[in-house]
């Protein structure tokens, strides 16, 4: 039997993902990309997940890159290709997600691998981890969004650096630089990023879906992210969360969310 590219666990209303190439450092390679956005169109379909972890195989590498030896022989339409199929079967998915993403960075994240922890929602990492946009050692550049998506996030300095010299920083520069969220023991990784999840479970998973929509909208060319703030914020109004969140708040208990909607 063929092994699965990507593992699903379901667990207290989290959906955790792991890539698992480990002989090839969770490389993305083509069935690889299509299966992990399949879970993630799946996982955001089942009302009941309220938060997906992605995070590698074994404790050497989070995901290190697309797959070099599947492009090596590539044209320039086959590239584009690559690139265009990647972004929109998993990369845009996950940043589009309804239901919030966390990357689970337990070691390299490098190209493909880096681009695809930009793309989630949150980032934890291991305080081993490296991280980088080797591309131009290849004779390319990033192809899944990440001179984009760094640049949004460290600011274009920061991202230009990164790219032109190749180079790997370590969680603690990472987290820094604003590029992770927390940075904890490998040990620790998926409990930190287990706990962040239960969090936000507890939240409206509602709300939650529409402040991803406003975030994303104010980095999205010719989008008023203001405006369409108001309109969100207006259609969260006589909702059954609202009425749960706010009856609760008076009735000085807290809101279960669960079984809404
Ligand atoms: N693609 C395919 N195979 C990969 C891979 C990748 N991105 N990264 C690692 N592997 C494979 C290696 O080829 C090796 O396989 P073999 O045992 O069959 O030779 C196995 O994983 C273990 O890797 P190493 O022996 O190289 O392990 P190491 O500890 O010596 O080095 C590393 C670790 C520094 C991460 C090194 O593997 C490395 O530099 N990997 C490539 C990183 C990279 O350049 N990523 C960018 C890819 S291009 C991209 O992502 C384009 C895009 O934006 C769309």
């Amino acid at each position: 039997m063929n092994q699965k590219n990507v593992i699903k666990e379901i667990k207290d209303n989290i959906c955790c993902l792991t890539i698992n190439r480990p002989k090839h450092l969770n490389a993305l390679n083509k069935n690889t990309i299509k299966e992990l956005g399949l879970e993630i169109i799946n996982a955001q379909k089942d009302k009941s997940n309220r938060c997906i972890i992605i995070t590698g195989s074994e404790n050497k590498a989070f995901v290190a890159g697309a797959d070099i030896k599947e492009f090596i022989s590539f044209t320039k339409i086959e590239g584009e290709k690559l690139a265009r199929k990647g972004q929109e079967e998993l990369f845009d998915v996950i940043e589009n997600s309804n239901t919030p993403v966390i990357a689970a960075i337990n070691g390299f994240a490098l190209g493909g691998g880096l681009e695809l922890a930009i793309a989630c929602h949150i980032r934890v990492a291991s305080e081993n981890a490296k991280m980088g946009l080797p591309e131009v050692s290849l004779g390319l550049i990033p192809g899944y969004g990440g001179t984009q998506r760094l640049a949004s996030l460290v600011g274009k300095g920061k991202a230009l650096e990164m790219i032109a010299t190749a180079g790997m920083i370590s969680a603690d520069e990472a987290k820094q630089w604003g590029l992770v969220n927390h940075v904890c023991l490998q040990q620790d990784l998926m409990e930190k990023s287990i706990n962040i999840a239960k969090k936000i479970s507890k939240n409206s998973p509602m709300a939650i879906s529409k402040s991803i929509r406003c975030i994303n909208s104010g980095f999205t060319p010719g989008t008023n992210g203001f405006e369409v703030e108001k309109i969100e914020f207006g259609s969260c109004f006589a909702t059954p969360e609202f009425i749960e969140g706010t009856t609760a708040f008076i009735e000085k208990r807290k809101p279960n969310f669960s079984n809404i909607g």
